[in-house]
């Protein structure tokens, strides 16, 4: 009998060890007992991360979706699945249950088949925090087409971009969206990515703020009289265990999005399973994250995991600041949100203001805090403890990525003792280890090391769409026969994890993934820049600010540089989205170059984080003088 629940700490360490001893064993137990199969797998687990192939329940048969939604009609059909909290609160919730939920993702699937969609076509979908979101991307699973998510801040090329990479067929877009006091014409930036889409000839338009949109003929199709039309009875495609699920894209350090590639059964398995345990769901819990399902956290933990544990899943439209502060305090209350999971970016900005916002509200129904995406600072954590959770809600501080598909390191609440700033043990199932530099594996405790994982684990992304070579680089090449996840990490003495940062390009800004290549790219097409390097400084609410350091091909003066730090942050709009904007921008004559031209970042991130004394050994660069300029004229 395998422990699905674990319900204390020497449990904990049971199954743990459990799960290193024999992983096969472990594994197929949680599978066998907890999930509907058309048929069991041949085998448990195949893996070579030399290749690197990983393949977890070969030969088993499965739909997500059945996993998901059918199984649990029986005996939860009247229960709310997702509970969507509009962006207005005078806006009523809506609730949709079990059922409804099975028939509306029923008949979205028979809209995608009737245009054509087939199991292992590409969907691209591009819309805001409506419900269409979480019903487009199951009636994908439930039909076998393979969802891609574009996060919808994201501009028109970084679209284009995505929708060529995966070659998708369609696209389910909004009219718009509503952002605070804001509306948002995404069709509009749809129209505009498609110019350079020829292969996709289909668009579904969901309408959502009534915006006057323009329809192209014989491509565009409003969504809700399709769904109107269609039946209420969808059967399942019957999927391959290692079928692709979806793709998701995000940055790497250098060249385009990577779009992840995770599979089906592995993922179902793992983001169940540590969906009940991390956040010790209970069978009337009303479970809330606030992430965007546009990223992993919310297809991992606001669709799937829960709905595969037949809870209630909370999918906010809106912001925290809209229509005050209060508003996510307000939310709780509302709905007696038992599970609260959010960003550290998100506690700090919240941080900032009165504590009225909270105090005016009830949050007694609190029992667990979840964090994800960035470190948490301690002040943060503090902050988050003493005002939300009232010292009486255990956090937890989930540490994961895209690539894993599913929390790998983080305390379980009411089990595991919590320390601020630590994401503390490994679930079971998960084998880290910390290397040095020289590719050693580090025992000794207390010293920073880069974080890797020895063994696999079923919801582990499989590939990198269209370029295993890349997955292969960028993963398994650093440190022989392990998965490399680009974190530093510490380990103290009784073997819990803190998560230090990100030790490549990857920057992580208000908890989004940018990688300085894109950035820099995007400031390279402005006609007056010669070259830039784009570096990370601390930033008390954002986590990390982004400073740019740009070589004009011209020098100008005063207002003149001013307009061109605008023009400079419109194109990283225009090319990625807003998120990427940079805080500060340095004109400079030269960029610190190692000899074979490379540029020192560790240099100008010293320069930005004002970290001047010391810079180390510079007199072997091609262009030392450069760094002295770069210090007198920083921002
Ligand atoms: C960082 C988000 C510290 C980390 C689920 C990782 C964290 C990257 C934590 C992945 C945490 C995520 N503590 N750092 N609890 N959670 N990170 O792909 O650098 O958007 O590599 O996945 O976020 O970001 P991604």
């Amino acid at each position: 009998m395998s422990t699905y629940h674990i319900k204390h700490l020497e449990e904990y360490y049971k199954v743990y060890r459990k799960s290193v001893r024999e992983p096969e064993v472990f594994w197929e137990e949680i599978a066998e007992e907890h999930f509907t199969w058309h048929k069991k797998w041949d085998n448990v687990l195949e893996w070579d991360f030399k290749k690197p192939e990983i393949k977890w329940y070969q030969g088993a048969k499965l739909n997500i979706t059945e996993n998901c939604i059918d199984r649990h009609l029986r005996t939860k059909g009247s229960k709310t699945a997702i509970l969507f909290e509009p962006n207005n609160p005078d806006e009523q919730a809506e609730h949709i249950t079990y059922n409804q939920l099975y028939e509306r993702v029923n008949r979205f699937a028979n809209v995608l088949k009737n245009e054509g969609i087939k199991k292992g076509d590409r969907v691209c979908i591009y819309l805001p925090m409506i419900p269409e979101l979480a019903l487009s991307v199951l009636a994908c699973a439930r039909i076998g087409a393979i969802h891609s998510v574009v996060f919808a801040g994201f501009s028109a090329t970084a679209l284009s971009t995505r929708i060529n990479d995966s070659d998708c067929k369609i696209v389910i877009t909004s009219d718009g969206s509503y952002r605070g006091n804001k509306t948002i014409d995404l069709k509009e930036i749809v129209d505009e990515a498609l110019n350079d889409c020829p292969g996709v000839n289909s668009v579904l338009v969901a309408k959502r703020i009534n915006s006057e949109v323009t329809m192209k003929k014989s491509r565009d199709k409003w969504l809700q009289p399709l769904l109107d039309n269609a039946s209420i009875e969808c059967e399942p495609e019957i999927m391959d265990a290692e079928d692709p699920l979806f793709i998701l894209y995000t940055s790497g350090s250098t060249g385009k999005p990577k779009g992840m590639v995770h599979t089906t059964a592995g993922y179902m398995v793992y983001t169940a399973y540590t969906f009940k345990n991390v956040f010790n769901y209970k069978d009337n819990d009303i479970y809330w994250c606030t992430a965007d399902i546009g990223w992993i956290t919310g297809h991992s933990y606001i669709v799937y995991g829960p709905l595969a544990n037949g809870a209630t899943t909370v999918m906010f439209e809106g912001v925290p600041s809209y229509p005050d502060f209060g508003r996510f305090w307000e939310i709780v209350e509302k709905h007696k949100i038992t599970q609260f999971y959010t960003a550290p970016t998100a506690i700090r900005a919240l941080a900032k203001e009165n504590l009225d916002y909270i105090n005016k509200y009830d949050l007694s129904s609190l029992k667990v805090l979840g964090s994800v995406g960035e470190p948490i600072n301690e002040e943060a954590w503090h902050w988050y403890n003493d005002n939300i959770g009232k010292k009486k809600s255990p956090i937890v501080d989930t540490w994961w990525q895209t690539e894993t598909g599913g929390i790998l390191i983080s305390p379980l609440p009411y089990i595991t003792p919590t320390i601020p700033t630590f994401a503390s043990l490994p679930l079971p199932g998960i084998q880290p280890c910390l290397m040095d530099e020289k590719g050693e594996e580090i025992t000794a405790n207390q010293i920073d090391g880069r974080l890797c994982i020895k063994y696999p684990w079923p919801s582990i992304a499989r590939t990198i769409w269209g370029n295993h070579q890349r997955y292969k680089e960028t993963y398994f090449s650093a440190y022989e026969d392990k998965y490399f996840t680009g974190d530093g990490a510490l380990r103290d003495t009784v073997g819990y994890y803190r998560i230090t940062g990100r030790v490549d390009d990857v920057i992580i800004v208000s908890g989004h993934n940018l990688g300085t290549a894109p950035i820099e790219d995007a400031i390279n097409e402005h006609p007056a820049v010669a070259e830039s390097a784009v570096v990370g400084f601390p930033h008390d609410i954002k986590g990390n600010a982004l400073y740019g350091y740009v070589i004009l091909k011209e020098t100008g003066e005063g207002r003149l540089h001013d307009n061109l730090r605008k023009e400079i942050n419109q194109m990283i709009t225009e090319h990625i989205g807003s998120i990427a904007k940079l805080n500060k921008i340095q004109f400079t004559t030269g960029l610190p170059k190692t000899r074979s031209g490379k540029i020192m970042r560790r240099i100008l991130r010293k320069i930005a984080c004002n970290e001047t004394d010391n810079l180390g050994d510079t007199s072997t660069l091609l262009n030392p003088e450069v760094v002295q300029e770069i210090i007198d004229n920083a921002l």
